[in-house]
């Protein structure tokens, strides 16, 4: 029943703009020139507004524009209204902007709506009773990773931003199949639900973006977290990662290898390490052959990372010939990890090693270790040369990671 309302209204909304698009309108700037709203956009949210209100009086109404009071907390019934989703492509372009809506009850969201407007395809998803598009059912979607993904990336990744550094996203820009910045968060994701596109990734959405969207997505098997693969909450900006089980896995796994947490960077210290046992652990995840590892111990220089108290991370560095430096059994503790203490170990090696005089940085690792490949090279390290069976001739046994079996030693190097 009131899916039924929810459509009448939004059709209804979605005619006023169709009448509206071609007169002349006043645009004003909210935030910056990217952030706009028209008249168009407010009156459609009165509109929308004013009809909730008037059939369900005791609903709340969390709009972009502002037209309700926004609700304290999401308790009972509360509709997240985007009059216009995608104001720039309004303007601009005069199409692919959406209205949408979604309803949430009791914390959680039970009808999604979006609908596009020019292309009058209205996308509605009903939690457990699976997302159709204008009455016909969608499918199941197909498992993806980003190598065969098409996907719908907000274009804000190329720039510094508080969520993630962009030279952890552009690999997937290039590894993919391709990359679009559509513009407007709800229907990039009711196309995700359609499968017209593989993956949706944004840095900042708002509820309102994203909660009508989710829900379709959600109902036709695919996954919506946030960047770092926790839950997506409706209570403020959140980034959005989006498709597939596969390939939302794939990019947490693969790409999004360092969490720019503004709490683990006050406190972190990195300082020189006396005493073997304190670390011993730190160092054997990094190379499990124990035997070398204290040996480099006592040949090398043992620093350790701080936070407060705790010992969250060790890294050594080991003189080689010809001003060289090697960067050995750099290593996080587990829960530590993916908040960008190894990337500073690693800078604080690059400082050190310069300052004592070396002229380049070596580091060595497996032909598995995938992530640490691309860390190293994210780094600035380039390929220097393959030790084939180094691992296997030198007593590491059977170890396999993401598939492949760990044998050949690669050594990377950087000039400092
Ligand atoms: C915006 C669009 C855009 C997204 C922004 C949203 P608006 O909505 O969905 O694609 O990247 O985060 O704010 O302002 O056009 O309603
Ligand atoms: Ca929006
Ligand atoms: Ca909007």
């Amino acid at each position: 029943m009131i899916e039924w309302f929810a459509v009448d209204l939004i059709k209804q909304a979605g005619e006023l703009i169709r009448r509206e698009i071609d007169q002349s309108y006043e645009v004003e700037r909210k935030t910056g020139k990217g952030d706009l709203v028209t008249e168009i956009d407010r009156a459609v949210e009165q509109l929308i507004v004013h009809r909730i209100q008037k059939t369900f009086p005791e609903h709340q109404i969390m709009g972009e524009e502002g037209t309700a009071d926004q609700p304290d907390t999401l308790t009972g019934t509360v509709w997240f209204v985007d009059p216009i989703d995608g104001t720039l492509n309004f303007i601009h372009q005069k199409r692919m902007f959406a209205i949408s809506i979604a309803i949430m009850v009791d914390g959680v969201v039970e009808y999604g709506f979006v609908y596009d407007v020019m292309a009058d395809e209205m996308f509605m998803a009903r939690r457990g009773y699976g997302a159709t598009l204008n009455g016909r059912t969608l499918t199941k979607l197909h498992e993806h990773h980003v190598r065969d993904a098409f996907l719908s990336m907000n274009a804000t990744w190329v720039t510094p931003n508080h969520q993630i550094a962009p030279e952890i996203l552009a690999p997937i820009v290039r590894d993919s199949v391709g990359t679009r910045a559509h513009g407007a968060a709800s229907l990039e994701l009711a196309w995700l639900a359609a499968g017209r596109v593989d993956g949706y990734i944004t840095m900042r959405n708002m509820p309102w973006d994203y909660a009508a969207g989710k829900l379709l997505v959600e109902e036709v098997g695919g996954r919506v977290v946030t960047l770092y693969g926790e839950p997506i909450r409706y209570d403020g900006k959140t980034s959005v990662l989006a498709g597939s089980e596969s390939f939302v896995n794939d990019v947490m796994k693969h790409y999004v290898i360092a969490k720019v947490t503004a709490e683990a960077k006050p406190d972190l210290r990195i300082v020189a390490h006396e005493t073997y046992g304190e670390v011993r652990d730190l160092l054997v995840l990094a190379n499990p052959n124990e035997a070398m590892v204290r040996e480099q111990f006592e040949e090398g220089r043992t620093f350790r990372a701080l936070l407060g108290k705790e010992i969250v991370g060790a890294y050594m560095l080991v003189a080689r010939e010809g001003s060289r430096f090697e960067l050995v059994n750099i290593a996080v503790k587990p829960e530590r990890q993916n908040q960008t203490i190894g990337q500073r170990m690693l800078q604080d090696a690059v400082k050190r090693a310069t300052l004592l005089g070396g002229k380049e940085l070596l580091v060595c690792t497996g032909n598995s270790s995938i992530m640490q490949l691309r860390f190293y090279q994210q780094a600035g390290f380039r390929f220097d040369s393959v030790e084939r069976d180094y691992f296997i001739n030198h007593g590491y046994g059977e170890i396999e990671e993401d598939g492949l079996a760990l044998r050949d030693r690669i050594c990377l190097t950087r000039p400092l």
